[in-house]
C-alpha cells in the first residue's frame, strides 16, 4: 500500500536530506498581518511534518504590548484560521513551548537589552547555540534602526542571518542605501531578501521542466518560439493598503519583484549547478539584457468601478485612504526584449493588475506556426499555435496546446490539451511559498532569494519606465473592474498581430 504525505507528513521530512541547525528565529513586527497569514501558519506546518530544528525557538517582537500567553493564542487562533493543515493540539504545543514574546518600539536601548536577554535565555532553555534568524516584517521605515540593534549585537558564537520582506526600497537608489545598510553588518550570503513567487512550487516547477526533460530545451529559443506571455492577474483589489499601494503601485509591488522574477526564470540560461550563486547569475544576466522598453511598449491602467465575480465594487480612486485624483497605477503591460543570442527579437508581453475578470498567473510560451500545414485551408481553421502553457496559480500545472484530428470521417483539426495538474499526479498538498523559504534560510540556501545586484538591475528598469511616465498625466481611470485592462494594453500586443490569451 502506498502512503502518500497528505495521510502521513512526515514523508516530507524523511525526504528532506538536511536538516537545518538548533536555532532561534526573532520575528519583527510579529503582531502584523504577515505574522499572522504566513509565517505562523508556515512555521505551523513546518513543525507537523518535523522539518522544524527539534532545538528551536520563536520570538516575537512588536511594538504591541501583550503576554507570551497572549501572543501563543493569538497565533494559534491564525493557525487554525489561515493554515493548510487542521490545527492538532499536540503539534501546536511543541511549537508553542518555544514562543516567547518581546515588546519594544527599538527606539530605546532596554527593547534591544530586553531582547538580548531573552535570546540568552532561549539558547540555555531551548539548546538554541546562539544561532538568529532575525526576520523583518516591519515597514521599511524601521529597517535601519532594527538593523543596526541587530548587527551591533551580533554574536560570535553561532551564525546569524537576515531575512528582508519586501518592499526593498523604492528605487534604485533606495535599494542600493538598504543594500549598503544591509552589509555593513551582514555578508551578502547572510541576507535573505523575500520574493515570495520563488518560493511557490509551481516557480520551482520552471526549473524542473526545463532543466529535467531534453526534450523543452532545444526549442527553447528564438528559432522556435513566437513570442512569450506573462500574466498576473488578481481579482482582488488593494485590500485596505492605500498607504503603501499608492507609493508602490502595480510597477513596484508585481512587476519590480514577482514579475521580473517569472522572466527571468523563464529566459535564463541552464545553470551549471543548483547553488545559490550559479542560478542567481544566470538570472541576473537575463536583467541585464532586458531592454528598456520605450514609452510605447509600456502601458498603464488604473481601474474604476466595476463588476468582479458579480459584485460591485468601487474604483481605485474610491478606495479608503486613495487621493480621489489619484495617478497610481493598478495595472501595467509592456512588451520587453531579452538582448541575448537565445532570445533577440522575441517579444516577452507582460501585463498584471489587481481587479481583472480572473485570478491567474501563468507564463505561455507560443511558438512557431507549422511551417507547411498539408491540409485544405478549411481543415485546419479550428487549430492554433502550440502554446506551453505554464499554470502558476491557481490550477497548478502544466498545459501543452497541440493540434489533433476530430474523430469522424474527413479531416478536420482543432487545438486540443494535453494537461499535467498537480492535483491529479501528486496526492500530496501544495506547500505555502513561506513554508519552502522559512526552511531555506534555516538551511543558508539562499538560492531562491534575490542577490542584491539582482534587485537593483530590477530596479534600474522600473526607474526607467517610471521616469518616462512623469512626463505625462494619465487619463485614470482607463479600465473597468472585472475587465482584462485598458484597450491600450490590447493595442500593445494587436500591433503586432498577436492577441493577449484569453483562456
Ligand atoms: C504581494 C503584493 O507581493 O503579492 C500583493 O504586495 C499581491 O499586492 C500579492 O496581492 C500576490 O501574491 P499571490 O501569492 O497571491 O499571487
Amino acid at each position: 500500500m502506498v502512503v502518500t504525505e497528505q495521510e502521513n507528513p512526515l514523508l516530507e521530512g524523511l525526504r528532506l536530506r538536511r536538516t537545518p541547525e538548533p536555532c532561534a528565529m526573532v520575528i519583527f513586527g510579529a503582531s502584523g498581518d504577515l505574522s499572522h497569514k504566513k509565517l505562523f501558519p508556515a512555521l505551523y506546518s513546518l513543525e507537523s511534518r518535523r522539518l522544524l530544528p527539534e532545538k528551536f525557538a520563536v520570538v516575537g517582537v512588536a511594538r504591541t504590548e501583550a503576554s507570551g500567553d497572549a501572543f501563543r493564542d493569538d497565533m494559534k487562533e491564525a493557525v487554525r484560521k489561515y493554515g493548510r493543515d487542521e490545527l492538532r493540539d499536540d503539534v501546536w504545543d511543541r511549537l508553542a513551548e518555544g514562543m516567547r514574546w518581546v515588546t519594544t518600539d527599538f527606539a530605546d536601548e532596554g527593547g534591544e537589552d530586553h531582547l538580548a536577554q531573552v535570546l540568552n535565555e532561549v539558547d540555555g532553555e531551548r539548546g538554541t547555540q546562539g544561532n538568529r534568524i532575525y526576520y523583518l516584517a516591519v515597514p521599511p521605515g524601521a529597517y535601519e534602526t532594527i538593523v543596526e540593534a541587530v548587527g551591533k549585537r551580533r554574536r560570535t558564537d553561532g551564525w546569524t542571518r537576515l531575512i528582508v520582506e519586501k518592499p526593498f526600497g523604492h528605487d534604485l537608489d533606495s535599494a542600493r542605501e538598504l543594500n549598503a545598510l544591509l552589509t555593513r553588518y551582514f555578508e551578502e550570503r547572510e541576507i535573505f531578501r523575500i520574493d515570495h513567487y520563488l518560493g511557490k512550487e509551481t516557480v520551482q516547477n520552471m526549473l524542473a521542466l526545463r532543466f529535467a526533460n531534453g526534450i523543452f530545451e532545444p526549442i527553447w529559443n528564438r528559432q522556435f518560439v513566437d513570442h512569450v506571455q506573462i500574466t498576473v492577474a488578481e481579482t482582488i483589489g488593494i485590500e485596505g493598503r492605500a498607504d503603501y499601494y499608492e507609493r508602490a503601485g502595480a510597477i513596484r509591488d508585481i512587476f519590480q519583484n514577482h514579475l521580473l522574477q517569472l522572466l527571468a526564470i523563464t529566459a535564463m540560461e541552464p545553470p551549471i549547478d543548483f547553488t545559490a550563486d550559479s542560478v542567481r547569475n544566470e538570472k541576473v544576466k537575463v536583467l541585464k539584457a532586458l531592454h528598456t522598453p520605450g514609452p510605447k511598449s509600456v502601458v498603464r491602467g488604473q481601474y474604476g468601478r466595476g463588476f468582479v465575480e458579480g459584485e460591485e465594487v468601487p474604483g481605485y480612486r474610491e478606495e479608503r485612504g486613495v487621493d480621489p485624483s489619484s495617478t497610481t497605477d493598478t495595472y501595467v503591460a509592456a512588451k520587453l526584449y531579452v538582448d541575448n543570442w537565445r532570445w533577440a527579437d522575441t517579444p516577452f508581453y507582460v501585463r498584471m493588475g489587481k481587479r481583472l475578470a480572473r485570478r491567474e498567473t501563468t507564463i505561455a510560451m507560443q511558438f512557431e506556426r507549422a511551417p507547411h500545414p498539408p491540409f485544405e485551408e478549411l481543415a485546419a481553421e479550428g487549430l492554433r499555435p502550440n502554446v506551453l502553457l505554464i499554470h502558476i496559480q491557481p490550477n497548478e500545472g502544466v498545459s501543452l496546446a497541440i493540434g489533433a484530428k476530430v474523430p469522424g470521417q474527413g479531416l478536420q483539426i482543432r487545438t486540443v490539451h494535453m494537461d499535467f495538474l498537480y492535483g491529479g499526479a501528486f496526492r500530496t498538498g501544495m506547500p505555502e511559498a513561506y513554508e519552502r523559504l522559512i526552511l531555506d534560510a534555516m538551511l543558508g540556501d539562499a538560492t531562491l532569494f534575490t542577490r542584491a545586484d539582482e534587485i537593483e538591475e530590477q530596479w534600474l528598469l522600473v526607474d526607467t519606465i517610471v521616469a518616462a511616465w512623469k512626463r505625462d498625466r494619465p487619463g485614470f481611470p482607463n479600465y473597468e473592474a472585472g475587465t482584462w485592462g485598458p484597450p491600450s494594453a490590447d493595442e500593445l500586443i494587436e500591433r503586432d498581430g498577436r492577441s493577449w490569451r484569453r483562456n
